[in-house]
């Protein structure tokens, strides 16, 4: 499994603000896949930027799942879904609506995200906000469905549970007969 995190913010880009979204996202790929990051890259708000970034990623370096941080908000500079949508072939809305069920349990604030989430090739990529605590709420709301969408993209067969969440016994095997399906 190839994972990359990309944050997306002029002032970490800069070096005038220390990233701290990108590393809190580490760690969660440290607990739950239980290996390191395979990239960690910081660009600023810049569509081309970020697009070639994410193509590049995608179409040079095989990575399997790539998560963005930052960029997703109201302000004139938040381009992320734009770039995101331009490097895209197919959305994966289900994603997004999980983020925000959940998000919204946290903040109102939480319908201000713009956030895309879809697939170039086999890479399945991820929008999540740019503050530690979203970008944190955010993955561990699509966690849980992760592994099957991951598995689902290199063709299916692989072992879906690589990945420890909490999902209880019930559910597990309700995934287990829905792969065999
Ligand atoms: N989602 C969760 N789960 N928790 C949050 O605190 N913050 C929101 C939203 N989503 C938030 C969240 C806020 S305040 C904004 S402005 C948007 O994400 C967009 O954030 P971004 O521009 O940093 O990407």
């Amino acid at each position: 499994m190839r994972i990359a995190i990309l944050t997306i913010s002029d002032r970490a880009h800069e070096g005038t603000y220390e990233d701290e979204s990108g590393p809190a996202l580490i760690e969660l790929v440290q607990e739950h896949f239980h290996q390191d990051q395979d990239l960690y890259h910081i660009v600023p708000d810049d569509f081309m930027e970020i697009k070639r970034a994410l193509e590049q990623w995608c179409d040079d370096a095989h990575i399997d799942l790539i998560l963005t941080t930052g960029g997703t908000g109201f302000a004139p500079r938040d381009v992320t879904p734009e770039a995101t949508r331009a490097a895209i072939e197919r959305e994966a809305p289900g994603l997004v609506h999980a983020m925000l069920a959940a998000s919204l349990q946290k903040t109102p604030h939480a319908m201000l995200s713009r956030a895309v989430a879809g697939i170039r090739g086999r890479t399945l990529i991820v929008n999540l906000p740019g503050s530690p605590k979203a970008a944190r709420e955010n993955f561990l709301a699509i966690l849980p469905a992760l592994p099957h969408a991951l598995d689902l993209l290199r063709g299916g067969g692989a072992d879906t549970h690589a990945l420890e969440h909490p999902i209880d016994s019930e559910e597990r095997e309700r995934q287990e007969r829905n792969v065999s399906d």
